[in-house]
C-alpha cells in the first residue's frame, strides 16, 4: 500500500509555482530558502512519494499546447461560473518549473486531466457527448516530449455518480477513458515506462462504477480512483467526537469492500485507489484536521482501505486547506505527516487479517514489516482513561493455507513466540496530551526538522518481546517484530 497526497487543486500548482518564484527571488535578495527546503526534504522523504496534480479546477484548466486558440490566462473568480471560477491555462513554463521541483524531490505525478471539454449539457441535467481530448492529448505529447515522467494520467474529478458541481453518464465515461488510453499507448509507444490510466476520481456509487468497470476491457483502465469526505462538512463541531468513535470510523468499510466486490465480480485487473481524501469537506477544520486527533482518522483510513485491497491512498492535502500534512505557511509538518511517513516506511504490501479481542476502542492493523522480517501492528487507542496491555499471539497459522490475506492472528494474554527476542516500537502521543496540537510525540520527544529544515530521523524504541505491547490513553503505536513468523510475510 502506498500513499499518495493529493495537491488540494490548482491553487496549489500556483502554491508550488509561486514557492518556486518566491526562492529565486529569495536566493537573489537574501539568499535564504528555509521553508523551500522543508518542503523539498518533506517529499524526499518517501522517496518516492505520490503526488497527485488535481481537483475541482482541473476540469476548468486548459493547457498552453497551442492549439486552443485561446489566450492563456490564470483562473479568476466568478460565483457564477461552475466551481466559483473561470476557465484558466496552465502555462507551459509553469509545468517546467512544476516538473524541475518533482525531479528534485523524486516524486510521482499523478495529473488529472480536463474531461470536461467538448461536453453539452444533457436533457437529463448530466454533460454528455464525447470529451474532445484534442487539448489533452497535445498535452501529454508535450510531456513526453520533454521528457518528463508521469507516473499516471487520471480522467476528470468528481463527475462520477451523481457528481459535484457537474456529471457524467458511465456508458460515455468508459468511451472517454478508452480513448484516453488510445492516446496515451500512441504517445508513449516505445516508451520504456508507460504511465498509468486512472478513472474517475469521483465518490463511490455502486452502478456507475459497476458499469464504468464493465464497460473498459483489461488494461484499459488500471486504477478505478474513488473520493473520501466520510465526516462531512468541516464546519462540523462534532468532528472528533466522530473520528473516536469506532462504530463511525467502521461506516467507510462498506465503501472499500463494496468496491472490492464489483472488481473481484467482474474479474477486472483494475485496482482500486483511494484517489483523494480529506476526511471532512470545505477544507476541514483547524485545529482537528490539521492536528494529532486526525491521525487516528487518517492511520484508521490506511489500515481499513488496505484491508480491502486498495492500493494507494492519496491524502488530500500535502500543503493547503486546513487538512494539509504540512504547514501552509512555514511548511513544517503536521502530525500526519509523520503518521504517513510510519506507515510508508514500515507497513509491507502484504495485508495480515488482525483482531483484538476486547474493547472496540483498539483499533488493530497488522501487515508483512517493508522491506524487513516479520510483521509490523498499527495499534490505535481510541480510548481516553483506564489501562490495559496487547500482548501478541499467532492463532491456528499452521492449519490454515497461506493466503495472501489468510494470516489470522489474535492478541490473547500470554507469552508471544517471539518472547525471546526485541521488537521496535514508535509510540505517537500529541504534546502536552492535547488532541487538538499540531505537534506530535515520538517516544516522548517531539518531532520537528532542524534549522537545516531536515526531516527528523523516526527512531524506534527497543522492547523486550516479553513485555506486552502498551498503547497509552488516545495514542497510537506502530510496533515492528521482527521475529514474527507468518507464512504469508516469506
Ligand atoms: C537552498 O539553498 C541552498 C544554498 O543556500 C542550496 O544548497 C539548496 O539546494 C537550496 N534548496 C533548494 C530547494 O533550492
Ligand atoms: C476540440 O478542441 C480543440 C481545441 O483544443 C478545437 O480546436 C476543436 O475544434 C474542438 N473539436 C470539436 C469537435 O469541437
Ligand atoms: C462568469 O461566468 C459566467 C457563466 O459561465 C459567464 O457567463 C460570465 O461571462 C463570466 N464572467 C466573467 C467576467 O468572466
Ligand atoms: C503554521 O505554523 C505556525 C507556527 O507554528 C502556526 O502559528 C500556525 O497556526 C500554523 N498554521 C496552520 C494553518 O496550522
Ligand atoms: C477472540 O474472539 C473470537 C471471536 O469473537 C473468538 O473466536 C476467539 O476465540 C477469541 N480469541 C481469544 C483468544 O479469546
Ligand atoms: C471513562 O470513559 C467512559 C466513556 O468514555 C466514561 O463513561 C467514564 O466516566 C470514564 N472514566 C473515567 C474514570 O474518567
Ligand atoms: C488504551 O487506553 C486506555 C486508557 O484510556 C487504557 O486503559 C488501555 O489499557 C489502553 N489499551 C491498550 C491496549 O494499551
Amino acid at each position: 500500500m502506498c500513499k499518495c497526497k493529493a495537491y488540494q487543486n490548482y491553487w496549489l500548482l500556483g502554491h508550488i509555482l509561486m514557492l518556486v518564484i518566491r526562492e529565486r527571488r529569495h536566493q537573489k535578495n537574501r539568499g535564504q530558502n528555509l521553508s523551500n527546503k522543508i518542503l523539498l526534504n518533506a517529499v524526499k522523504a518517501f522517496s518516492p512519494l505520490k503526488l497527485r496534480l488535481g481537483g475541482s479546477l482541473q476540469d476548468m484548466l486548459i493547457y498552453d499546447t497551442g492549439d486552443s486558440g485561446q489566450p492563456c490566462t490564470p483562473f479568476v473568480k466568478n460565483t457564477s461560473a461552475m466551481f466559483g471560477f473561470s476557465q484558466g491555462c496552465l502555462p507551459l513554463h509553469r509545468w517546467d518549473e512544476l516538473n524541475a521541483f518533482f525531479q528534485k524531490s523524486g516524486a510521482k505525478i499523478i495529473f488529472g486531466l480536463n474531461a470536461l471539454n467538448g461536453r453539452v449539457p444533457m436533457p437529463d441535467g448530466s454533460l454528455g457527448g464525447p470529451w474532445n481530448y484534442t487539448n489533452a492529448a497535445s498535452f501529454i505529447r508535450c510531456t513526453v516530449n520533454k521528457g518528463y515522467d508521469i507516473h499516471g494520467w487520471e480522467l476528470g474529478n468528481e463527475l462520477s455518480g451523481s457528481g459535484v458541481g457537474a456529471r457524467i453518464d458511465a456508458d460515455q465515461y468508459a468511451a472517454d477513458v478508452i480513448n484516453l488510453k488510445h492516446i496515451i499507448d500512441s504517445t508513449y509507444q516505445g516508451n520504456p515506462s508507460k504511465p498509468l490510466v486512472l478513472a474517475p476520481g469521483g465518490f463511490f456509487d455502486a452502478a456507475w462504477f459497476t458499469e464504468l468497470v464493465s464497460k473498459t476491457r483489461a488494461g484499459q483502465m488500471d486504477v478505478i480512483t474513488h473520493h473520501i469526505y466520510n465526516l462531512g462538512p468541516g464546519v462540523d463541531d462534532h468532528l472528533i467526537e466522530k473520528i473516536l468513535n469506532p462504530s463511525y470510523l467502521d461506516g467507510e468499510a462498506s465503501t472499500f469492500s463494496n468496491l472490492q466486490g464489483i472488481l473481484k465480480s467482474a474479474g477486472t485487473s483494475t485496482v482500486a485507489w483511494v484517489g483523494e481524501a480529506g476526511g471532512a469537506y470545505n477544507s476541514g477544520h483547524h485545529l482537528v484536521t490539521d492536528a494529532f486527533v486526525f491521525s487516528f482518522w487518517y492511520l484508521d483510513q490506511l489500515g481499513m482501505s488496505s484491508k480491502y485491497d486498495t492500493k494507494s491512498y492519496c491524502r488530500q492535502t500535502l500543503v493547503g486547506g486546513n487538512y494539509g500534512l504540512l504547514n501552509t505557511t512555514t511548511f513544517e509538518p503536521n502530525p500526519d505527516y509523520y503518521s504517513a511517513l510510519l506507515w510508508h516506511r514500515l507497513m509491507g504490501t502484504t495485508v495480515l487479517s488482525a483482531t483484538f479481542n476486547g474493547t472496540n476502542k483498539i483499533r488493530t492493523y497488522a501487515h508483512c514489516a517493508k522491506n524487513s522480517e516479520g510483521i509490523t501492528l498499527l495499534l490505535i487507542n481510541l480510548s481516553g482513561n483506564n489501562t490495559n496491555s496487547i500482548y501478541v499471539t499467532s492463532n491456528g497459522a499452521q492449519t490454515q493455507s497461506a493466503r495472501k490475506e489468510g494470516r489470522r492472528f489474535s492478541h490473547i494474554p500470554g507469552l508471544g513466540e517471539a518472547a525471546e527476542l526485541t521488537r521496535e516500537e514508535y509510540h505517537l502521543t500529541p504534546k502536552d496530551g492535547n488532541l487538538q496540537s499540531q505537534q506530535v510525540l515520538l517516544n516522548g520527544k517531539v518531532l520537528a526538522t532542524d534549522a537545516n529544515g531536515d526531516i527528523p530521523k523516526l527512531e524506534p524504541m527497543q522492547v523486550e518481546g516479553t513485555k506486552p505491547i502498551t498503547v497509552g490513553p488516545y495514542s497510537i503505536v506502530f510496533a515492528h517484530i521482527p521475529s514474527f513468523y507468518a507464512p504469508a510475510c516469506r
